[in-house]
């Protein structure tokens, strides 16, 4: 799949689309940096765009859970079993990463085997949030513009 945001992933909730925006963006980087492995600093570079993937996800998850509860979305604590699983998928790839990282550091030739689990990685979280944003979040969205017309509060 190409990782890129679209049209359809658009929720009409300007700072919840700017980050879902923002996390295509993030992961096409990974990937970019992926493809210059041989040079000394990408895999400094790559823990940190991974490690920066989880905190913004974090932030996200935040933003969006506190939306929900000033909403009172019914469905807040279904949707936060979503949010809590990719959390815990993005530390494991960390962890797994690290492994890679510790085997080359022991001399193992590995680059190839590192490039391919970083595009594995970056498909598996573009194709996540593709799913979670056209299934899940448009659910609660729909919740909060009706209810915004409603009682016309803002955001
Ligand atoms: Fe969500
Ligand atoms: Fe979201």
């Amino acid at each position: 799949m190409d990782n890129l945001w679209k049209q359809e992933y658009l929720l009409d909730l300007d700072s919840i689309d700017d980050q879902h925006k923002k996390f295509f963006e993030m992961t096409a980087g990974i990937v970019q940096l992926a493809e210059g492995i041989e040079n000394d600093r990408a895999i400094g570079q790559i823990i940190k765009a991974i490690g920066g993937l989880r905190a913004y996800a974090f932030l996200h998850f935040k933003t969006e859970e506190e939306l929900l509860l000033k909403y009172a979305f019914p469905g807040y604590l279904h949707h936060t079993t979503f949010h809590n699983f990719y959390l815990e998928n993005m530390i494991n790839f960390e962890t797994e990463f690290k492994e890679l990282i510790k085997r080359k550091n022991d001399g193992d030739d590995i680059n190839v085997a590192m490039v391919e689990y970083l595009t594995q990685m970056a498909d598996y979280v573009a194709g996540w949030w593709a799913e979670h944003i056209v299934k899940q979040d448009t659910i609660y969205a729909k919740y909060i513009i009706e209810q915004r017309k409603k009682f016309g509060k803002s955001e």
